[in-house]
């Protein structure tokens, strides 16, 4: 194993294996081992870091690496070919570990490949490989991130409490409920589960839907307000409720509700996101926004670190954290739905 050890991990290691043999010598008398030796350097890429809800994991990974490892940060821009760039200059570099938040989900084998040819272990992180992680030919690469369709299950129940306990927002009153989806980057495992969940969610429990529209808006707030601002145009009030895969488009198409006169007087539309941003939240509290989902930034931050610290050192990826691997070697954060009645849920796991 690649010798990286800090007088802070040693102890850390210390302290947590006392009675598993290994650490004896170092904890007989509670002093730790006197090897003088570095924090693991561990290389990052972030698709890009104009992503509202990356950024905060970005910080939070940030911040649970304080002490525990060193960071080479790299913002991909969204552009694959540049992210193939950072990985090879950072395993040129000789990081210890390597995460990566993928541009493309479908780069995941030529990625891993990199890795597994430098012997360095891999976290890929929020966008998952299509076939899965275990499928991908190499033994040090884990995922860690959620489970895409429960977000749009989520998302689907939140709508149907709120439209059945509100028959107004049944415009036309056929009992149908009309919808526009924005919608992530196509491809994006999150998006799609997302679009066909909240769905399938809402036709199950035997509301009828009819689709008005569904475009992808990138998971981009100026990008949204210019999807709702044709569909305002096209549907006007025929829309009575809107689908977002993301708190960001949701922000988005708000805007271009309140340049229509949404949200004054009786002119209102339900809009519903997911992630549960910050400035999301000030939008569920003033009545904009009605709902979102909680996809937690500092659990997948956490988590992807800590499993990217113990790869690093060898040790089992799970060692010291609370959290387990399914059968496609994936750590999955779990999702929350989240209204003006929990929103102290939300604002806890982005630290507020
Ligand atoms: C999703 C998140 C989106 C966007 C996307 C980027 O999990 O909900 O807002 O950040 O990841 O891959
Ligand atoms: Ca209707």
């Amino acid at each position: 194993m690649r010798k990286f050890f800090s007088m802070f991990l040693i102890s850390t290691m210390a302290l947590s294996f006392v009675g598993c043999g290994g650490a004896d010598d170092s904890a007989k008398d509670g002093s730790v081992a006197q090897e003088a030796v570095e924090v693991p350097t561990i290389g990052v890429c972030i698709y890009k870091y104009d992503d509202n809800f990356m950024s905060y994991t970005r910080q939070a990974i940030e911040k649970a690496a304080e002490g525990k490892a060193e960071l080479i940060m790299n913002d991909s821009q969204n552009d694959q070919a540049k992210q193939n760039d950072q990985i090879d200059t950072m395993i040129a570099k000789g990081v210890d570990s390597l995460m990566v938040n993928l541009v493309d989900p479908g780069a995941a084998p030529a990625v891993v490949e990199k890795a597994k040819n430098a012997g360095i272990p891999i976290i890929l992180f929020n966008k998952e490989y299509q076939d899965g992680t275990h499928n991908l030919d190499y033994d040090k690469v884990w995922y860690v991130g959620t489970t895409s369709e429960e977000s749009g299950i989520i998302q689907g129940e939140v709508v149907l409490d709120a439209w059945n306990a509100n028959p107004s927002w049944d415009k036309n009153g056929d009992g149908t409920m009309q919808y526009v989806m924005l919608m992530g980057e196509p491809g994006h495992p999150d998006a799609e589960a997302r679009t066909e969940w909240v769905v399938k969610t809402i036709e199950e429990a035997g509301v009828p839907t009819e689709e008005l529209g569904t475009q992808t808006a990138m998971w981009d707030a100026a990008q949204a307000k210019n999807m709702m601002e044709t569909w305002l145009a096209a549907n006007g009030d025929e829309i009575e409720i809107v689908f977002s895969n993301n708190d960001g488009m949701a922000m988005g198409a708000i805007e271009a509700l309140k340049s229509e006169g949404y949200f004054e007087g009786d002119k209102y539309m339900p809009v519903i996101g997911i992630d549960a941003l910050p400035e999301a939240l000030v939008l569920i509290e003033n009545g904009q926004l009605m709902g979102t989902v909680l996809n937690d930034p500092l659990g997948q931050g956490k988590a992807s670190l800590e499993l990217a610290i113990n790869a690093a050192l060898g040790i089992d990826v799970l060692t010291g954290t609370e959290w387990v691997l399914d059968e496609t070697k994936a750590v999955r954060v779990p999702y929350v739905g989240i209204t003006t009645e929990n929103i102290a849920v939300a604002e806890e796991a982005y630290g507020l």
